[in-house]
């Protein structure tokens, strides 16, 4: 990523001049260029309005040498917008070090700039070895000049926040044979114990005797032995109830036995989703040393058929102690999500917690790849959660829970069957959680089945991770919960 720099004048080997420029277009004098005039009238001419996220390219000339020029839109208010279109149009241009003319810009809009284009300049080329040099990033620094006072702290809490959200997209991102559920919980070592995160890992054996056959239970199939890991982040009053984020970390999902077509199967690497926006979002609430407890907890396993696989028709007995036929193996999260929720009511006694799962391709075709799906047994959380979602940039949208939907679980032989019929298929999914939520917990469950994976660019992600759910749970706790 990019690296964030300020200064009070223009770096001498800036090799572009980056222009924000408000809704309406730009107006000659503001530009601060000898040839404002004419690059306005460029600018106009080529329908740049300084819409948020719009750019124009050109160059003007500066003492006798052209100079690159790169002019920004930012709207009303889509400052990470126009960061990220700086991004976008300099990663590979040749460009290796953009100025940014940050002196007409409040605090909080010139460091929401940088945020955006640190955000947008993510990539992964671990395995690319064959890039040509033209393709290779070339921008390494954005430089702010004339920030005004203030700009450097609100960037250092938004820069831990674009860590975090880094640290989820490469989770994301690797591949099932790289991140599996041991190899993840040193990634999360690494990261996080230099943030004054504390991990607590279970390992098979542990969870066994703690009773967790519902977990167990899908990572019977596969080679790799599942993992418990909780992150610990105290930073908030002694004694004070810590908020608990559980997420659904199945590094890969074949199906298990129930074996997902070939087609599209690869996606399921980034089945672990919710786990990785856990991770992230820890990142970012320790990085940005937040003034309160939170835990996070990744269920981690990988889902595979196997002769040791379990079956369909199968029963375990969770942690609960409640009892689930097993129908579909590959409604494998819900099985995670049930002894994670469990396990982190027992330990850490919350008031509220928060799970997140790529849990349901019925997702997909209730909102798309638009918002995620919020599932509330509390009205209260539910909408913290939604105003975070608008805030924050990752949206939420909330679906209902209820007595006649719970009923479709039902078993003839245990005490609930895993899968409901087809329709309703993620409510049924939420219902199957919550029967395992204790009384008075404020739970929710987001089903970012959607939204962790994007198939094209967005204003501050080039398509792939998007690292859904990090910058939501980071607000949940700025807005509610500290101080
Ligand atoms: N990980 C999938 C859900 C999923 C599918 C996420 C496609 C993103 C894209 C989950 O484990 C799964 O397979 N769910 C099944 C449940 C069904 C068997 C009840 C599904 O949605 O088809
Ligand atoms: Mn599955
Ligand atoms: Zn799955």
């Amino acid at each position: 990523m990019i690296d964030i720099r300020f200064s009070a004048d223009r770096p001498q080997d800036a090799d572009v001049l980056v222009i924000p420029v408000g809704e309406g277009g730009a107006d000659a004098g503001a530009l601060g260029i000898a040839q404002g005039a004419m690059v306005a009238g460029a600018a106009k001419s080529a329908r740049f309005e300084g819409k948020a996220g719009q750019s124009f390219s050109t160059f003007a000339e500066e003492d006798g040498t052209a100079v690159r020029v790169l002019l920004v839109g930012t709207g009303k208010d889509g400052f990470d917008k126009a960061g990220g279109a700086i991004s976008a149009q300099l990663l590979t241009s040749g460009a290796k070090h953009a100025s940014l003319k940050a002196d007409g810009l409040s605090a909080e809009q010139a460091a929401e700039i940088a945020y955006g284009a640190k955000l947008r300049s993510w990539r992964i080329d671990t395995y690319r070895t064959q890039l040509k040099d033209h393709e290779k990033p070339s921008l390494n620094a954005l430089t702010l000049v004339g920030a005004p006072d203030g700009t450097e702290d609100r960037w250092t809490r938004l820069d831990a926040i674009a860590e975090g959200v880094a640290f989820t997209r490469e989770l994301v991102s690797e591949p099932a044979n790289i991140i599996y559920p041991e190899s993840f919980v040193e990634r999360a070592r690494a990261k996080m114990e230099p943030l004054g995160v504390a991990l607590r890992v279970l390992d098979e054996p542990e969870m066994e005797k703690l009773g967790m056959n519902a977990l167990l239970g899908v990572s019977m199939g596969s080679e790799k032995p599942g993992r418990l890991l909780a992150l610990e982040y105290m930073g908030g009053k002694d004694g004070e109830k810590p908020i608990v984020f559980v997420g659904k970390g199945v590094t890969f999902d074949t199906g298990g036995i129930s074996l997902k077509a070939p087609q599209g199967m690869e996606d399921m690497k980034w089945d672990m989703g919710g786990a990785g926006a856990v991770a992230g979002a820890m990142t970012a609430i320790a990085g940005r040393k937040a003034k309160a407890n939170v835990i996070g907890i990744c269920g981690l396993v990988e889902n595979m058929p196997d002769g040791k696989a379990q079956r369909p028709g199968d029963v375990v007995t969770s942690m609960s102690g409640q009892t689930i036929e097993v129908i579909n193996t590959d409604a494998e999260g819900r099985l995670v999500l049930c002894d994670a929720l469990h396990w982190a009511q027992e330990t850490y006694d919350p008031e509220y917690i928060v799970d997140l799962a790529t849990l349901t391709g019925a997702m997909l075709i209730s909102l798309g790849h638009e918002q995620a799906g919020l599932f509330s047994n509390d009205d209260g959380l539910a909408d913290k959660l939604t105003a975070a979602g608008k805030t924050s940039g990752d949206p939420l949208w909330r679906l209902p829970l209820g007595k006649a939907y719970d009923k479709l679980l039902d078993s003839p032989i245990a005490d609930m069957k895993k899968v409901g019929p087809r329709s309703a298929g993620s409510i049924t999914a939420a219902q199957f959680l919550q029967r395992f939520i204790h009384d008075g917990v404020k739970w929710a469950h987001l089903d970012i089945a959607g939204m962790a994976w994007a198939d094209k660019d967005s204003a501050t992600a080039a398509k792939g991770a998007t690292g859904f759910g990090v910058r939501l749970l980071d607000r949940l706790i700025a807005d509610n919960f500290e101080g």
